[in-house]
């Protein structure tokens, strides 16, 4: 890992920037509407950025989710991109483990993604059975919604996750 940049919470100042490095990373899918709705709802979303010297090269979004029928708070890590230029060199690892430890240290028990268990494994993320994501997955892609508890008195949770409005498009979670 590089020790060139630095992780912090993104200020309304960085938009611009942070928009402008979701086309690099994800240059097959348009995921600007997505971040600004998301980036919007302060109340509810962590977005942290990476900084490298004074660029924006890094950004993640965990936004608060529930559990139909329980008052657990848990959370939706997405998206996450690095910029080309900046990517295998731990930024997205940084994003990932310091929102991580943010979100155990406010009391989140867990974490969900839809993602590369070959990239989330590393951080402890396993396929999930139990909490299902707000819209059906194709079958390719179970073994992509992942979990991680923080919280070792965490009960198993069970149910359906419940997403904010910014999340219920069912084109979000198709491919
Ligand atoms: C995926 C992404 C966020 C990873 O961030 P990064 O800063 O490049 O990755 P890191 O430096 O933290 O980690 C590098 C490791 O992740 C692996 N990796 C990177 N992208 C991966 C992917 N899409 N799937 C599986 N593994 C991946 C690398 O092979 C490397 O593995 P190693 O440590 O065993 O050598 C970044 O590459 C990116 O923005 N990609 C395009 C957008 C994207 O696919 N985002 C989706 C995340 S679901």
């Amino acid at each position: 890992m590089t020790d060139k940049f630095e992780i912090r919470d993104s200020v309304p100042d960085d938009i611009a920037l942070i928009e402008a490095v979701y086309p690099g990373a994800f240059p097959d899918e348009d995921l600007l509407p997505l971040v600004r709705s998301l980036l919007s709802e302060k109340s509810i979303v962590l977005s942290l950025v990476g900084i490298a010297d004074i660029a924006l090269v890094g950004h993640i979004i965990f936004t608060t989710c529930g559990i139909v029928g329980r008052t657990d708070k848990v959370s939706l890590l997405g998206p996450l991109a690095v910029a080309p230029d900046w990517q295998q060199q731990g930024v997205g690892s940084a994003l990932v483990r310091s929102g991580l430890r943010r979100l155990k240290n406010a009391g989140i028990g867990q974490i969900y993604v839809l993602g590369d268990p070959a990239y989330y494994g590393r951080f402890g993320f396993e396929p999930n059975d139990s909490v299902t994501p707000p819209y059906s997955l194709p079958k390719e892609w179970h073994g992509a919604w992942q979990s991680l508890t923080l919280r070792d008195d965490m009960p198993p949770l069970q149910g359906t996750l419940t997403v904010p409005p910014v999340w219920r498009q069912r084109a979000l979670w198709a491919p």
